[in-house]
This record gives C-alpha cells, structure tokens and sequence, in this order.
C-alpha cells in the first residue's frame, strides 16, 4: 500500500569543490584574525561524517576581554558618529557578498552542522542575506521608523547564538545591531562555528571599520565572559531555556539591556474542514524538515476527532517516503541530528515516550550506518501530563492528540510552560482569527508553517523568552528612547 508512493532518486550530491576551508581559525577582533590568547583550539566535526572539519579557537576571559574593547573602541571612535547612511552601504554590501557566495556558505552550512543542502541553499542563506538588505534599509531612517521619539544606540551588544540555524542567527543578531548604531561581539554555538567564521570574512572584505563587529568562539563560559562582561550594554541570546535562565540571573541589577529567544513546543492544529493534505504537508515541514532542530518546531499536533484516522494515514504514508541521510544530496529531507549529544537525548525522549503508554510509529527507513540520525518519530495516544509532549525534544519527533472542540483545544495547546509559535489549518477565515487572538504564542502561521520574513517579528511568551526579533520590534531591541 504504502509502496506504491515510494521510489528512489539517483544520488544527487552537492559538490564541495568550490569550499575552502582553512585547517584552523583564529578569533575575529578589530577587523583581523588573531590567535588566542588563551593557546586553546577544539575542533568542529561533520555530523553526517564524523569527519573533522577544523579546528577553531577558544577564546578565554582575556580573549573576550579584546573583543569587547575593540567594540567600544569602533562604537565611541566611529559607529556612533557615522550618519545612518554610510552605515547602511556597509550593511548592504554585506548581503550582497553573502549572496555572491551563497553555494559556499550553503554547503558548509550542512557540513558544518548537518542540516540538508536544500533547506540551507533555499532558506538559511537567501534569509540571512535578506536579513542583512532589510535592515541596511532602516539604517538611515530611524527617526522615520520611531516617529515623534530619538531612538539612539545603546553601545556594544554581546550575542550569543545555536546550532540550529547558525548564520541565519548570526544574520538575526548582527544586522538590525548594525542599523541601529550598535557594535557588536558575537559568538556561534560550539557545534557549528564555520558560516560565522565565514562571515567574518565576508565582514572583514567589506571594509567594515575594524572592531564593529567582531566574532569569536568558544563553549558556554566564553559565552558566559560576554555576558558578564561591564562594558557589554546588550545581550542578544537564542538557545536553551536552561541557559536563558542563568544569563538573566547573571544580568539582573545591571543596566543591561537583553532579549531572549529560548525553547518552543508548538502546536499545529488541524480542524475537519482543513484540507488535509496541505495540512499533513505542513506538519511534516514543521516537525520532520531540519530533523525538528527548530526551536518553532510543530513539534505537538493536534486532530480534530473526525479527521484523525486520515489525517494519520496520510502522515504515515508521507513519513515513508522522507528521505534521511546524506546532508549534501539534494534530495535528502532529513540530515544529521546535530551532535552526538543531542542525539542521545531525542533518543532517551523517545524511550520515555514508550515507557510513557504512548504508540510509537517511526518510518521504515534506513538510515546511514556512520553519523548521527534518527528516524521521523511519530507517537500515537499521548496526554497532556508525558513528559514527550510538555518537554522540549529538539528532534524529528511528533506527539499526536485528538480533540473535539475548539475551546477544548485552546486549552491542551495553551497548557504547556511554552509559547513560541503555533499553527492552525482550516478552511475558515473567522476561525484563524478565532485562533489567533487566543493562542498565547507569539507567532501563529495559518494554513502554512515555519514561513520567516525579515520584516514580520518572531520571539515568545512564556519560558520562550522575551523581546522580538525581525521588523522594527527587532530593530527597537538595539535602541534606547
Ligand atoms: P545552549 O543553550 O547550551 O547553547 C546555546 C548557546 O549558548 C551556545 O553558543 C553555547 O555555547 C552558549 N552557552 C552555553 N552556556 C552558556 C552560558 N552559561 N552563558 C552564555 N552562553 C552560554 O544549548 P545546547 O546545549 O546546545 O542545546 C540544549 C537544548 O537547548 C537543545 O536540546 C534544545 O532543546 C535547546 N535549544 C534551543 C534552541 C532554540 O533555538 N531555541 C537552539 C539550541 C538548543
Ligand atoms: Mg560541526
């Protein structure tokens, strides 16, 4: 039965040819690589591969030290001062080298963090350029976009960023930083430093003045050094709750100002009137895609009871016919899970889901015998109280329930410590609204999922933190009044 949607595509690897990667990076501070002083490199490894890919500094206290120095050294010396629209041609020539080397940055994308070729080529990269296009545009007409008040920058901004889309959320952080005046320090997760070392480069070729944005890396102490660190008057951070937790712990009674992108557990919700497959097609994008390493990942899906059988049949036909495996060929859906310790963890949620009661469903794919993967998880009858569907799993991994009302949806969706993003397939206009104004979520995508645009603000309530990013809520982030 299920056979018959299924068939095999040739092998369509992307070529790394054109990728240079250098054997060891140093740290970008003051517009040069400099080596550590700390003496300390780790390297970053291809999770699809297991193959080391370079070796990358770790930067110290000092280290962070320098960096933040040459930022407000670049921020009182020239970033202040400079009209709005000189500042804007540096941020503009900025996207326009990242989109003349787009395929470079693509591939090292999946390499560096195992995400598939087609999501990187076709999201990742285009969105971080046109992160960088949008907010060149604002550069000069902030009084324009803050009309009747003097929005003025704040100084250096510290931001701290994942692995899951690392320069997209480099691109997130540094561009509306830029437009608004602000220098900045910014340090990749450990796991995926590569496309902002790339960037570095891209930053430094640009004739950027030195020190306006300098990026290191480093684990989480370093990140913790650029937290704490006096003369840092910004913390831009995106990643784990947990994490979240301990930065606002450490700035509380500092003048900092800080904004928190954190964990998500979404709903998508399919009424009966929703046209179903385009509804499946959307669930499987949300959850399945990026292997669910999105922190807006649909990662909770719930079925209006007279639907429900199909709308499964229909998920389960289409989860065999994903494609998990080599990152770098075209045709892969769902690459390598991003380390092997995040590996470990999607797999001890997914025993706790069987130890839970619920019925689990997993695709009958293969999967390759090196790396890091995991096959698109379905389970079946779960309640509000599992863990698999109150906690944040990070993977490819979808807990299914089934509701009646809308109200009595409402509620399940709402009642989780979460409130990142939703969304919502119906056929009926009055119903998205309906939706929209009660789900506390901070964005709801209707009869779509996971669609960005740099100038629609994304960010969360809840434990899913505080403070926007993208459009002009994201641009007030690096402004004060
Ligand atoms: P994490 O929150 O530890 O790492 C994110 C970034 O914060 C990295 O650059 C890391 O070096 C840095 N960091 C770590 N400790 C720090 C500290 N004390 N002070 C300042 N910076 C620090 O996330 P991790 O461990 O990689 O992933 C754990 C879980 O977090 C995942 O399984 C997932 O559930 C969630 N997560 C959520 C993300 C999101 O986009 N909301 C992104 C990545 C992870
Ligand atoms: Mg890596």
């Amino acid at each position: 039965m299920v056979g018959e949607f299924k068939w095999d595509y040739a092998p369509a690897p992307e070529s790394k040819d054109h990728v240079r990667l250098e054997k060891q990076y140093d740290l970008f501070i003051g517009g040069k690589f400099v080596k550590p002083l700390s003496k300390k490199y780790f390297a970053t490894y291809n999770p699809a591969t297991g193959e080391k890919l370079a070796e990358v500094a770790q930067a110290n206290e000092k280290d962070v030290d320098l960096a933040v120095k040459a930022a407000k050294a670049a921020y009182d010396k020239v970033w202040k001062k400079m009209p709005g629209k000189e500042r804007a041609k540096y941020i503009y020539r900025i996207a326009r080298m990242i989109q003349e080397r787009a395929r470079e940055l693509a591939v090292i994308e999946s390499m560096d963090g195992g995400k598939p070729i087609r999501e990187s080529r076709d999201v990742d990269v285009p969105l971080a350029a046109n992160h960088f296009f949008y907010y060149a545009g604002w550069a000069d007409k902030l009084e324009y976009a803050f009309p009747n008040r003097t929005p003025q920058s704040l100084g250096v901004a510290g931001q701290i960023i994942p692995w899951n889309f690392p320069l997209l959320m480099a691109a997130w952080k540094i561009a509306p930083a830029l437009a608004a005046g602000n220098t900045v320090v910014l340090k990749p997760a450990e796991t995926t430093p590569l496309t902002a070392l790339k960037l570095a480069e891209i930053i430094r070729d640009s004739g950027l003045p030195d020190g306006v944005v300098n990026i290191i890396t480093g684990y989480g102490d370093t990140g913790a050094a650029i937290v704490n660190h006096p003369q840092v008057n910004k913390v831009a951070f995106t990643g784990s709750t947990q994490v979240g937790k301990i930065i606002q712990k450490a700035i509380a009674g500092t003048d900092k100002k800080i904004t928190l992108e954190l964990g998500g557990k979404a709903a998508n919700i399919i009424f009966e009137d929703a046209a179903l497959d385009q509804a499946v097609e959307g669930v499987v994008n949300g959850i399945f895609f990026n292997q669910g390493h999105v922190c807006c990942a649909g990662s909770r899906l719930f079925v209006q009871e007279s639907v429900a059988d199909t709308v499964i049949r229909k998920l389960k036909q289409r989860m065999e016919t994903l494609i998990v495996g080599d990152p770098l060929d075209k045709n892969t859906d769902i690459g390598a899970i991003n380390s092997k310790e995040q590996l470990d963890k999607i797999n001890e949620y997914i025993q706790i889901g069987i130890n839970e009661g619920a019925e689990m469903h997993q695709s009958s794919c293969s999967i390759p015998a090196k790396g890091y993967f995991c096959k698109p998880t379905l389970f079946l009858h779960t309640s509000q109280s599992h863990r698999i569907v109150q906690e944040e799993i990070f993977g490819p991994v979808l807990a299914v329930q089934t509701f009646r009302t809308i109200e009595e949806v409402i509620e399940k969706a709402n009642n989780i410590p979460y409130g990142l993003s939703a969304g919502v397939w119906t056929d009926k206009g009055s119903k998205i609204f309906n939706m929209t104004t009660k789900m506390r979520a901070g964005v709801v995508w209707a009869n779509t999922y996971n669609k960005f645009d740099p100038a629609s603000p994304f960010g969360g309530y809840k434990e899913s933190g505080f403070g926007r990013e993208g459009g002009l809520h994201g641009l007030a982030a690096y402004l004060k009044f």
